[in-house]
């Protein structure tokens, strides 16, 4: 069978052709969380296993009976008679155990501004924020929209969600406020929290004027409540905003935690799906809380005591979700958080930044990784690194070249390095190496963790042989997959459980190499990775012919060295416009009101790298656009098999147009 093209730019060949080797040090593995015998106890009594982790990772108000209840397939029951209360078990229990002082953040701002929060800081915060919520009738089951920058304030709004029932769908903040309303329309939330803006790049970069853009002409939003984070000014609706600190201060620091029903929903996370719709993903707490805390302790090795915990995403994204908020604090953990970019103002500040707070784990994205070795390994260099002892990646294949380097150049080659193969979707970590156990591989995640099962597939559903590739699949439920696609159910079933049958279907292409060791190749769908972030080619399609210049578009996703893939949009303009494409050096001004035009339908990270202004796009005789001839030509490769398409004289045409790219 035929994978699509990976999503990185080395081909499988050189990925199978990897020999090296990385088995664990002797004294790491000596004290290492994670036992070889995890593997044995949960393949023989996988429910019994994650009962006994739930038991022990998490604090439940009423203890559950049953396990797992798939009687509703594909929609899970875990723990479901058990209830308990996911910012309880983040925070409160740590100061009640007596750690109160243990730092939960080093906060780190762009300008060089700082601030240490406690566990016992975060849990006054928290309940203060808990109550200002309640004070604005937000309760049990209400959905709140968090649009914020990287601060402290977005964990802490997250977790005062979760402390009373609230279900938080958190907005990237370089979402754009289209972006937003959909995401607040879809969940018919009540209430916005964001901030006057954010520092990005050395700049104050404003987010409320979004927010108010995206309520205009009618909402269900009741209330704003706005961070003050930057000082600029902000636009007020009276009656309607708040300030955040102003709330805080009026509400008592003390607040009891509601206990939910494990699965009461959590959050709502969106998504790119094939469509151009983005996907709310939900997740439940119970599970989801077991998990997040099982993967965060055994994959990365921590030691709550000693460790300080780095997990570079945006709480925008699932990884801060699972990985800075839920896993994290549930295992009580120490952390480093950063507001802005790693090169303001200048190319080492994370290093500078993990040799201040002794940065001991360290998990970040492919695509930062390629950056940094771009701009040398003599920037890491001019840093102490030393208490580094785990290194982590996340969000799309890692090339062999680029892990090698991490653990060489940021973990001094001695660190393990864990590639973590999950999706917003599963919630948390599936595939991965258990530091200490596995001999790792550079570019594999290795083996589904213990208790998790996933396999590849053939087009038929039947496992392919060792050195095979196809689709990757999970063949068992998990506690922190998701429970489904927020108002439609039709849509999480179509879109997971329809290809296969009984099997959760990833999206991915993978290959099971002669020992059974799992390589993902990107994405099989019309899913796009960009910098490790998930984007949909119909999306940003249905964003460029929502411009009234535009007639057609098709959007691939092509082999970039640094982000992994690039967004390359090909446009058909509508016939009064051409003209302006044929006056030299008019072609520019078309690719920049249209890069705009997406930046504002849907966000900066969707904006196109390369816009090429073509006559025809290559279709089939049904009409569906071929990506893969147009990936070709984005990649400049020779041009594929034509003959499925209804006209085939169009590759000729568009390849012999290149030479004006707009
Ligand atoms: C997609 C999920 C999981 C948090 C960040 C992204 C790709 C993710 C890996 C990895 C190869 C990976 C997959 C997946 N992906 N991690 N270690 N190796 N590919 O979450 O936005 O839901 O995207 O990211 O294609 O399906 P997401």
């Amino acid at each position: 069978m035929t994978t699509e093209t990976p999503g990185t730019s080395t081909p499988l060949e050189n990925l199978l052709a990897e020999e090296r080797r990385f088995p664990p040090a002797p004294e790491f593995a000596e004290q290492a969380n994670a036992r070889h015998e995890l593997y044995a106890w949960a393949a023989s009594d996988r429910l019994g296993f994650w009962a006994e982790q739930a038991r022990a990772l998490v604090s439940w108000d009423t203890p559950f009976t049953q396990v797992l209840d798939w009687s509703d397939a594909p929609v899970a029951k875990w723990f479901h008679d058990g209830t308990l209360n996911a910012c309880y078990n983040a925070v409160d229990r740590h100061v009640e155990a007596g750690h109160g002082d243990r730092v939960a953040f080093h906060f780190e701002g762009e300008p060089g501004d700082e601030r240490t929060l406690t566990y016992a800081d975060v849990l006054r915060e928290v309940s203060r924020a808990a109550n200002a919520l309640e004070a604005l009738g937000v309760g049990k089951g209400d959905r709140v929209a968090i649009y914020l920058p990287m601060i402290p304030e977005a964990v802490i709004a997250m977790l005062a969600c979760a402390r009373i029932g609230a279900v938080h769908s958190v907005v990237f903040g370089g979402f754009s406020a289209e972006a937003l309303r959909s995401r607040i329309e879809d969940a018919s939330a009540v209430l916005v929290i964001t901030a006057d803006g954010g520092h990005r790049r050395g700049n104050p970069s404003a987010l409320k004027p979004a927010v108010d853009a995206s309520l205009e002409g009618g909402t269900t939003v009741r209330n704003v409540l706005v961070v003050r984070r930057t000082g600029q000014e902000v636009a007020w609706t009276q009656g309607r905003d708040l300030w955040w600190h102003e709330a805080l201060e009026a509400a008592s620091d003390q607040h009891t935690p509601v206990p939910v029903e494990a699965e009461h929903p959590l959050f709502i996370l969106y998504t790119s799906g094939t469509t151009g719709k983005p996907k709310g993903i939900f997740h439940t707490t119970g599970g989801y809380l077991v998990q997040t805390a099982y993967t965060h302790l055994n994959v990365f090795d921590l030691k709550p005591e000693t460790d300080v915990y780095w997990c570079t995403a945006d709480v925008g994204w699932v990884t801060g979700h699972s990985y800075i908020v839920y896993g994290p604090m549930t295992n009580g953990a120490t952390q480093v958080m950063y507001e802005g970019t790693p090169d303001t103002p200048h190319k080492g500040r994370w290093w500078e930044l993990a040799a201040k707070h002794g940065v001991t784990i360290l998990y970040t994205a492919p695509t930062a990784i390629r950056t940094f070795m771009k701009w040398g390994a003599d920037i890491p260099a001019q840093h102490d690194l030393s208490a580094l002892r785990l290194l982590g990646s996340v969000g799309e294949p890692i090339n062999p070249e680029a892990w090698v380097w991490y653990r060489r150049t940021i973990g001094g080659d001695r660190t393990p390095v864990v590639d973590t193969w999950w999706q917003t979707e599963t919630g948390a970590i599936m595939i991965s190496p258990l530091p200490g156990v596995t001999a790792a591989k550079p570019g594999s995640a290795m083996t589904p963790l213990p208790g998790i099962a996933a396999d590849v597939v053939d087009e038929m559903g039947e496992p392919v042989p060792n050195g095979s590739g196809g689709y990757l699949v999970l063949t068992e439920p998990w506690p922190a997959m998701l429970r489904g696609i927020w108002g439609d159910h039709e849509r999480f079933v179509e879109t997971y459980w329809s290809r296969f049958d009984r099997q959760y279907f990833a999206g991915d292409g993978a290959k099971k190499d002669d020992d059974g060791d799992i390589w993902l190749l990107g994405r099989v769908d019309d899913v796009m990775n960009v910098s490790g972030h998930r984007l949909s080619t119909t999306e940003i399609e249905s964003a460029l012919v929502s411009h009234p210049m535009v007639a057609e578009a098709a959007v691939v996703g092509a082999s970039d060295e640094t982000t992994g893939q690039a967004v390359v949009a090909f446009v058909i303009l509508r016939q009064e416009y051409l003209s302006q494409v044929d006056e030299p050096g008019e072609g520019a001004d078309v690719a920049a009101t249209l890069r705009a035009h997406v930046t504002s339908q849907i966000g900066p990270i969707a904006k196109p790298r390369t816009i090429l202004v073509v006559q025809e796009l290559p279709k089939t005789r049904s009409g569906k656009i071929m990506r893969r001839l147009l990936r070709d030509v984005a990649e400049h490769r020779p041009v594929g098999d034509v003959t499925t398409l209804a006209d085939s004289s169009v590759m000729a045409l568009i390849s012999a147009g290149l030479d004006k790219p707009a």
